[in-house]
């Protein structure tokens, strides 16, 4: 079987187009503007790849955007400060702090000194508890885009067996929680999750309708893992190497080429999961300058 391609590109283009539809209409009928701020602290080639590419989508949807480059170097007890500017801020309706953070930076205390109302990330405790309860928050970008790609791809979600490869807070435990809720349009799934303690991955992987993961490590989902007619979501983002432009070589966590041949639909690397989690950023930002406003919003 040919697996048919989920391309994230395409959809997150489509979702795109639909926001900046909707802050043009914000600004001309509200006369609000969507505010976000992205922290980066030190220069971590990986992290100002990612900041730089939600500064220019912020930028082409019509937002107020701020890139606010901190030296590596700088204190916890600044960067906390800092954040308390943008908590205050009224232009800012979303405050983004790149993770990961130096060593001498505890991430906990920073993600807790966000203002939840702010935490587009969907990071802080406050709209964890209420993704988890199933109440209106801020969904974590990356699996809420997973949501919204396997919905525009017209996966049948409800009643299917759902694998998910890795236990993160980021990636592997909301997605799972999300897809277990009783929620529509995507959810109500039987979930399994697999981690590093899982005796044996394959009896796992092998039953799954829909496998998605976000192991952290290149390839190490392959053909003989997976049925035939599974649906694959590859969060992975792998550098194997650098092109001799100095471009970054990327695969996913799934071996593409292997499993393709028995998937039903798979997501590619570079252009799956990875412009849904920035289209998502964008969302939950246009939310929250709504919710801000007083206007109705998703998010509450
Ligand atoms: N680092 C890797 N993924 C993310 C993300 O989704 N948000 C933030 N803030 N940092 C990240």
């Amino acid at each position: 079987m040919a697996a048919k391609i989920i391309s994230g590109k395409e959809i997150s283009q489509q979702i795109r187009e639909e926001l900046k539809k909707e802050v043009q209409e914000l600004k001309e009928k509200h006369g609000l503007t969507p505010g976000l701020v992205t922290i980066l602290v030190g220069e971590n080639p990986a992290s100002v790849s990612y900041v730089t590419a939600k500064q220019r989508t912020a930028h082409d949807l019509g937002f107020y955007s701020i890139q606010d480059n901190q030296p590596e170097d700088i204190t916890e007890e600044a960067l906390l400060s800092l954040i308390d500017q943008y908590n205050k801020d009224p232009k800012i309706h979303g405050i983004l702090v790149q993770l990961p953070l130096p060593k001498h930076i505890d991430e906990k205390k920073i993600i807790h000194a966000i203002d939840p109302r702010k935490d587009v990330d969907g990071f802080h405790p406050v709209n964890v508890g209420k993704m988890v309860i199933g109440e209106p928050g801020f969904l974590p970008c990356t699996p809420h885009g997973i949501l919204v790609l396997l919905d525009r791809a017209g996966v049948e979600v409800s009643g299917a067996e759902v694998v998910v490869v890795g236990r993160s807070n980021i990636v592997g435990k909301p997605v799972a929680i999300l897809l277990m809720q009783k929620r529509k349009p995507v959810g109500n799934a039987t979930v399994t999750v697999c981690h590093t303690a899982t005796k044996d991955v394959t009896f796992h992987t092998k039953r799954a309708d829909i496998l998605i993961v976000a192991a952290g490590r290149p390839k190490v989902i392959t053909g003989d893992m997976v049925k035939e007619g599974v649906v694959v979501i590859d969060v992975g983002v792998n550098r194997i190497g650098t092109t001799p432009e100095g471009k970054a070589i990327l695969c996913g966590d799934v071996d593409f080429d292997s499993v393709k041949e028995k998937a039903a639909a798979i997501t590619p690397v570079p252009g799956g999961v990875g412009p849904m989690t920035i289209t998502m950023l964008m969302k939950n930002t246009v939310e929250a300058a709504k919710s801000w406003a007083g206007l109705p919003s998703e998010v509450g």
